[in-house]
């Protein structure tokens, strides 16, 4: 089982989560500019960006990554997570059935959102979720 958690953080909220979520899936860890891979080598994915924009992807990196890489995603575990701070979790909502819609197998109903800094308990409970994909 091959697993790689891929994130794009701004002030760290979501890195700390990535942090855990590699953990837990005991997953390789790329900042999104980072990853220089092939979706095809890997089984399963923990994702991670915060709402941005207006209840959107980070447009520069991660929005372009995903749309790369989304067709590339049917059958394959995903996990989906990610820090936000006034809204409600819509860009989540959006993502979580954009990830559905393309035929990943989704861990969860729903992603795994935090509002601003996770505490120890969101990450323990993000450590176990993304356990779950190996
Ligand atoms: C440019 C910008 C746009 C943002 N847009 C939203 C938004 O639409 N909805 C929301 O809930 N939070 C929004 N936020 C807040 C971030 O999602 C929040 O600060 C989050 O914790 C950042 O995660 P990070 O530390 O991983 O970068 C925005 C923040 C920035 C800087």
């Amino acid at each position: 089982m091959k697993t790689a958690v891929i994130y794009w953080s701004g002030t760290g909220n979501t890195e700390a989560m990535a942090k855990a979520a590699a953990e837990g899936a005991n997953a390789e860890l790329f900042a999104v500019s980072e990853f220089g891979g092939n979706v095809a080598d890997y089984d399963a994915f923990a994702f991670g960006c915060p709402a941005m924009g207006a209840e959107v992807l980070e447009e520069e990196e991660f929005e372009p990554f995903f749309t790369d890489i989304e067709g590339s995603l049917s059958g394959k575990k995903v996990l989906l997570f990610g820090s936000y701070g006034w809204g409600d979790g819509e860009w989540m909502r959006n993502w979580y059935d954009r990830a559905k819609a393309a035929g990943a197998e989704l861990i969860g109903d729903e992603g795994f959102i935090v509002n601003d800094a996770p505490s120890d308990d969101d990450l323990a409970k993000l450590k176990a979720l993304a356990a779950e994909l190996a």
